[in-house]
């Protein structure tokens, strides 16, 4: 049987989604997004992919974000995109944010990685024409470079945005000082940097103390939070053993062994809170992340579409009393 055209949902902006000022930008972001970095490459089922896709807009997510080497295949999961925005997506263009980076290794040779101008103009060149787009809306730089000149890396970032091939641009985990020189390059070249992508969650709380934050709310830039869920720890996915098909079972960036017994009794204690909540521990997660307003939006990754309605069911509450936030600091420090 041939699949129905895809037709999006007339209640998409009435199913529960809310939506954050990305620093001191215009632009409104989702405060949850989706990211493709995992169960959406060549290796994965297209059909799978494709409901979750079409799942995720249904409920509201607007923000799908993407990167030249997600598959595996690299390249594969913006070819999915791209089969998706070709056969499904296409008339709701405008109704999206569709970001992708470069920075990592793409393609043998001396400019298919890092941050020179070569690379990343030749990147996007390749993601647009993945995901059949003429733009993407967020273009990143997806690390730090230290062997580029920050000018050279963030030059490439501005004329990306003249040329029209990026409507905005961000930097991820860049550390604090070559932030704030980010910020401030981007700035007096008016085209401001809109947002930070950096890991974040309740188990890893790096951003905090380096000041990422503080410093990207100080400086009117968005955050966005990625590996909200710590790759699947914080939800109960491993909280009865290593499921076959989980993101721990395939080994590659999250091992088996790390799930180990201490590791079990800190979820099962975050798990209990949760439950108090009336929330899964995925819900609570996330509702962490999301109390705070300097984080704009969560990108969150998904295996299937119950995982992808459980976390959005995460924004029904967001508050936190004063004891529950410190038990969860003593279950996270002890
Ligand atoms: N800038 C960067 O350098 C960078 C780095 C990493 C990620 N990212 C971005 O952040 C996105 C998210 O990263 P991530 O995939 O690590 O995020 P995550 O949300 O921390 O983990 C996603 C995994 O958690 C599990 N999960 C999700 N919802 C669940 C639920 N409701 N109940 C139980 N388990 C659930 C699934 O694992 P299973 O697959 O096992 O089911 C899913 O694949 C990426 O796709 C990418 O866009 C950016």
């Amino acid at each position: 049987m041939i699949n129905p055209p895809y037709y999006a949902s007339d209640s998409r902006y009435d199913a529960g989604m809310k939506y954050e000022r990305c620093g001191r930008s215009g632009l409104l972001l989702p405060r949850i997004s989706l990211g493709l970095w995992h169960n959406f490459g060549d290796v994965d089922t297209l059909a799978r992919s494709r409901d979750m896709l079409h799942f995720a807009f249904d409920h509201g997510i607007t923000c799908f974000d993407l990167a030249n080497n997600y598959g595996p295949s690299y390249g594969s999961a913006e070819e999915t995109f791209g089969q998706i925005m070709k056969k499904s997506f296409a008339p709701y263009r405008d109704e999206m944010v569709i970001t992708t980076k470069a920075g990592y290794d793409m393609w043998p040779g001396p400019y298919g990685d890092r941050g020179s101008r070569k690379y990343l103009f030749a990147s996007l060149h390749q993601s647009l024409r993945r995901m059949n787009l003429e733009y993407v809306d967020i273009f990143y730089s997806h690390r730090f470079d230290p062997d580029t000149p920050m000018e050279e890396t963030l030059q490439a970032l501005v004329d990306i945005v003249r040329q029209g091939k990026a409507l905005y641009v961000g930097i991820s985990k860049w550390p604090a000082e070559a932030s704030q020189f980010a910020y401030d390059y981007l700035a007096g070249r008016d085209v401001p940097c809109l947002i930070y992508q950096g890991r974040y969650n309740m188990m890893d709380r790096e951003v905090e103390k380096s000041g990422i934050l503080e410093q990207a709310a100080r400086c009117g830039v968005g955050f966005t939070a990625f590996s909200p869920l710590e790759q699947g720890i914080l939800t109960d996915r491993y909280l009865h053993g290593v499921p076959e098909g989980s993101r721990a079972s395939i080994g590659k960036f999250l091992k088996a062994d790390s799930i180990t017994p201490a590791l079990v009794e800190k979820i099962t204690r975050l798990n209990a809170i949760a439950q108090r909540r009336g929330q899964t521990l995925a819900e609570m997660s996330l509702a962490w992340l999301l109390k705070d307003s300097r984080v704009t939006s969560v990108i969150v990754g998904s295996s299937s579409t119950a995982q992808l309605a459980d976390t959005i069911r995460c924004l029904d509450n967001l508050n936190f009393t004063p004891h529950e936030l410190a038990e969860i600091d003593i279950v996270m420090f002890s």
